[in-house]
């Protein structure tokens, strides 16, 4: 194998409505990153339809691994590894791009890193900051996760905490459902929240007790709703912009008391955000605020890192490869993956 800063990876994502592939070389410089999202085509639906995600991939990967090719000017056979995402994610989804990268990690004789799709999204941190190392305390707020998680190495990771039931951005995209606003969710209601008084509702705020990690976002779904009825039961208009917002805050407020609490409990001076509800542009300034005011360091990824890509797949599977943490031709999807802790010595 080349240098180590020399390395290709190709990286194929496609665990849920965005298929994407990536070429890095070395850890950290990217060269290209194709995303093709399905997002118009299952907004009609008002959210993910699996089975026609998992056709929709079939028919994207072939022409979207090209184009990341092309765009990184080099050739397949020029590639040293393959990394793909095998989890969590929709089965029949993540099935396309596992099957693709074991085909051509065999085809071409590499190796084939299998992923776990939420670590990419920390990593997604080491491409939009090239000088970030660990350790740090990662935020990690997707559609289908909420974890704090301390990242003490590159593949030595422990969970503080995660969500019982819904993760944050499923409750975005729950409530603004609800609402009547397009899926995905999460970006509608950060838009209309702009225009709303975030302290005009009280919605609850969850496992609010101290040295408590874990989160619950189902409460606050559910308190939404019923505000919602009330309002409409007792004929009175309701102001979307102020239950957005107020939806928000309680949101946010929970995310960064627990991330601070964190960060205090072990003595961290890092925080990284990540995940696709890290594109939220109230958390970002709330946790950019509270982390300056207490001299902590705050890196949160470029918003096309931020949700699906390809590009942080190709990253965590650069430091997996570093550690020789490499899969076979029996990796499989794991829809239910969970992000766990994880030992360099393991
Ligand atoms: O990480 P991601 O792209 O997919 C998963 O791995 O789940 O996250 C998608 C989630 C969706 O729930 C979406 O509504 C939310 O991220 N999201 C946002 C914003 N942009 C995307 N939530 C709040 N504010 C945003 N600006
Ligand atoms: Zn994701």
């Amino acid at each position: 194998m080349k240098e180590e800063q020399e390395r290709l990876t190709l990286a194929i994502e496609s665990s849920c409505d965005e298929t994407s592939a990536a070429v890095l070389r070395g850890g950290r410089t990217l060269l290209s990153n194709i995303i093709a999202t399905q997002i118009p085509v299952h907004q009609k639906f008002g959210g993910v339809v699996p089975e026609i995600a998992s056709r929709k991939h079939i028919v994207n990967v072939m022409p979207v691994i090209d184009e990341a090719l092309r765009q990184a000017k080099v050739a397949l056979n020029d590639i040293d590894q393959i990394a793909v995402t095998y989890g969590p994610g929709l089965v029949g989804a993540l099935l396309v791009g596992v099957s693709a990268a074991k085909s051509l990690a065999f085809s071409l004789g590499v190796p084939l890193i299998g992923v776990n799709h939420l670590e990419g999204h920390i990593f997604a941190n080491f491409l939009s900051a090239p000088n970030l190392e660990p350790p740090f305390m990662a935020l990690v707020v997707s559609g289908g996760h909420t974890s704090l998680v301390q990242v003490k190495g590159y593949n030595h990771f422990v969970l503080m905490g995660q969500t019982r039931d819904d993760a944050a951005g499923e409750a975005f995209d729950k409530v603004a459902r609800v609402m009547g606003l397009p899926y995905p969710g999460g970006p509608q209601i950060d838009r209309l929240a702009k225009d709303g008084n975030p302290a005009a509702i009280d919605f609850p705020k969850a496992l609010q007790d101290k040295g408590n990690y874990e989160f619950s976002f189902s409460g606050l779904k559910s308190a939404v709703l019923n505000y919602l009825n009330s309002m409409k039961l007792k004929q009175q208009p309701v102001n979307k912009a102020d239950v957005a917002a107020s939806f928000q805050r309680a949101v946010i407020e929970v995310l960064v008391a627990k991330a601070l609490e964190a960060m205090h409990a072990t003595g961290m001076r890092t925080l990284v955000l990540a995940g696709g509800v890290a594109a939220n542009s109230a958390l970002e300034g709330r946790l950019r605020e509270a982390a300056q005011a207490q001299g902590i360091r705050f890196y949160y990824p470029s918003t096309v890192l931020c949700t699906d890509n390809a590009a942080m797949i190709a990253c965590r599977g650069y430091y997996q490869s570093l550690a020789g943490r490499f899969s076979n031709l029996y990796l499989n999807a794991v829809p239910g993956l969970d992000l766990t802790d994880m030992d360099a010595e393991n």
